[in-house]
């Protein structure tokens, strides 16, 4: 089914000046970006992104990386949006991720892991109202 999903280029790929090179992987595989925007986060937009992962030992690191510096944050549209971004993303943890996958390639650490990708439909649909509540989406 065609399906959407929230992502983030987090700021240790925006500070490298890779946003295109992921722009360009998720086009590749045929995911359209519907809707766009930079930010610099709040620290309470950020907890309020997390808010699911709040009480993890990794929360506060999480929250202050997030807020380190401007994120790049996108609507993408495609079939099987979720899962196929995803794949394109590899494993949270970088050194876990598959060969390809833009965290192999991009990414340092567990924290500083180049992109977000909701995990699930429930997830994607609150995570997408989070940064674009007026659903300024362009979708044709
Ligand atoms: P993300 O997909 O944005 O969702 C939560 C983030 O927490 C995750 O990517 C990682 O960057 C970060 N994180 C840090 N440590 C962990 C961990 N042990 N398990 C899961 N996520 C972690």
């Amino acid at each position: 089914a065609v399906e959407r999903t929230l992502s983030i280029i987090k700021p240790d790929a925006v500070a490298k000046n890779i946003i295109g090179q992921i722009y360009s992987r998720f086009e590749q595989a045929g995911l359209k970006i519907i809707a766009a925007r930079m930010a610099h986060l709040s620290k309470r937009e950020a907890e309020t992104f997390y808010a699911v992962h709040r009480g993890r030992p990794f929360f506060n690191d999480l929250v202050e990386f997030m807020i380190s510096g401007p994120v790049m944050v996108q609507v993408l549209e495609g079939e099987n949006a979720i899962s196929k971004n995803r794949e394109l993303m590899g494993a949270t943890d970088p050194k876990k991720a598959e060969k390809g996958t833009i965290r192999a390639d991009f990414a340092e650490s567990i924290d500083a892991n180049a992109v977000h990708g909701s995990d699930a439909a429930e997830t994607a649909a609150v995570e997408i109202v989070c940064f674009f509540p007026t659903l300024d989406v362009y979708s044709r």
